[in-house]
């Protein structure tokens, strides 16, 4: 079985990778240079533990490709994954869909016989059938198929994820011809490696794929805001969210995952796929109140952390150091897109601060969407060194072994602002730091 994955990052190469694991040939197409370049070279442009070994394996087997030529790789392709980014739209927050469109024409324009053509990153409803117009008006002689088939990996444990999801879900035009059964069997042939595990592989129309998509993004983006709000409430009371997280999760109809305070969210699918919903249902007449809070609440949040952090210096934090660990929207990543640390950060810069941040893999991206004066370390203890306050920003585990007692004879200042929560109190107390963490008092 061969098939096309149009867009090489994240998903796109991780889901083609996994899929040539699995045996299929595999030709991705990506348009970036510096990206398709590194591809070609056997590196990987992004950070994905395990990804490298998996797709050198992988084009070593003669089962994964990089190319920019959309003809080569369609051809013989019996599925075609869009798998392009879908960002914001600048303005009224809606998924900015010029990318899937502009794959869809050119896939049109590429293919010679039968595909399913699927939809792979995360699309508002409506546009499998959007894609199906394109390529009709394109090329109204092609036979083919639409299907959407959403993606639910997880930076940091993609490859996990994609092998041993919690679902597949597989969106099927069912008034298309022979009830889409053409598109069903060859989707079904695809993930045959995942139903002999028995992941459960969920078929369902074209619109109810591309919402549960957003359903569930929004549903775990206002699960971590409640928990947030109920650290702030925990703070307020003397209890102790971590002991309410785990009242409340064991408790199955819950359940325990998202329920850990923080920062507030961020990345690159939460907060566009929360204002996307919005934007969707208020387009539907059907305006989703829950979610619209929860952006919101999110947002108003990474201020009052900026706001935590400079109270934690006495008010004025002019021309005070502040260490910083960690800015990628969590471990395992050098995702920055949309990072709690870039409001927050910009916030104290803002306010005179001196920054000197640390993050194992996402300093390069960082750079980028930073003010130009922060300063870059080489280590934490790097960047401790010489800070009035401490800020935890992500959990990346080698931060959860670096002594209090070390910390104490690198800083001038003696606060440190956890906002993940790795460092126990008591510890630090009895360092003699000022310790502020999220929902514990
Ligand atoms: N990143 C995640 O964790 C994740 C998880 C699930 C779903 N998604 C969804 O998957 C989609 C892709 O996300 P991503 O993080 O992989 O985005 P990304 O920006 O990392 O990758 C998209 C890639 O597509 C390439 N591209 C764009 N147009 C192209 C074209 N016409 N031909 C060839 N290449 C093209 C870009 O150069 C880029 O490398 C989005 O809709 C996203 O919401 C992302």
């Amino acid at each position: 079985m061969r098939i096309a994955m149009i867009g090489g990052g994240y998903v796109g190469l991780v889901s083609g990778a996994c899929f040539a694991e699995f045996g299929t040939e595999v030709a991705i197409v990506e348009t970036h240079p510096g990206r398709l370049a590194a591809l070609r070279e056997g590196r990987i442009p992004i950070y994905e533990p395990g990804l490298d070994k998996l797709v050198s394996d992988n084009v070593s087997a003669g089962r994964l490709t990089f190319g920019d030529d959309i003809a080569a790789a369609v051809k013989g392709a019996e599925a075609i994954f869009i798998a392009v980014g879908t960002p914001t739209r600048r303005g009224d927050g809606h998924a900015d869909l010029e990318y899937v469109y502009a794959a869809a024409k050119q896939i049109a324009e590429a293919m010679t016989e039968y595909a399913v053509v699927v939809t792979k990153s995360t699309v508002p409803v409506g546009t499998g059938r959007e894609v199906a117009r394109i390529i009709r008006e394109t090329r109204p002689d092609l036979d083919f198929d639409i299907a959407s088939n959403p993606e639910f990996l997880r930076e940091g444990n993609a490859i996990g994820d994609f092998m041993k999801p919690d679902r597949v879900i597989i969106g099927i035009d069912d008034d298309a011809k022979e009830a889409g059964g053409r598109a069903r069997e060859i989707m079904k042939r695809l993930y045959r490696p995942l139903y002999l595990i028995e992941a459960p592989i969920v078929f369902a129309g074209l619109e109810s794929a591309e919402l549960i998509k957003y359903a569930a993004n929004a549903f775990l983006a206002m699960k971590v805001t409640f928990a947030n709000e109920m650290a702030d409430l925990c703070e307020q009371t003397g209890a102790d969210i971590h002991d309410i997280a785990r009242g409340m999760g064991l408790d199955g109809r819950i359940g325990r995952k998202f329920l850990h305070p923080g920062p507030g969210f961020g990345g690159s699918c939460f907060p566009k796929d929360t204002l996307a919903l919005v934007a969707i249902a208020k387009d539907a007449g059907a305006p989703t109140r829950l979610i619209e809070a929860t952006v919101q609440i999110n947002d108003a949040r990474k201020i009052k952390m900026a706001d935590r952090v400079i109270a934690a210096v006495g008010g004025d934090i002019t021309g005070k150091t502040v260490g910083v660990l960690g800015l990628t929207f969590k471990p395992e990543t050098d995702d920055m897109r949309e990072a709690s640390s870039l409001p927050i950060l910009n916030r104290l810069a803002e306010a005179g601060a001196h920054i000197r941040a640390f993050d194992p893999a996402g300093m390069e991206n960082a750079k980028t969407l930073l003010p130009s004066d922060i300063i870059y370390c080489a280590d934490a203890l790097d960047a401790a060194t010489g800070a009035d306050v401490l800020l935890v920003l992500t959990e990346w585990n080698e931060f959860r072994a670096i002594s209090p007692a070390k910390l104490k004879t690198l800083m001038i200042g003696d606060a440190i602002v956890d906002l993940r929560n790795i460092y126990d109190p008591a510890a630090m107390r009895a360092e003699g730091f000022r310790y502020s963490s999220v929902g514990r008092s």
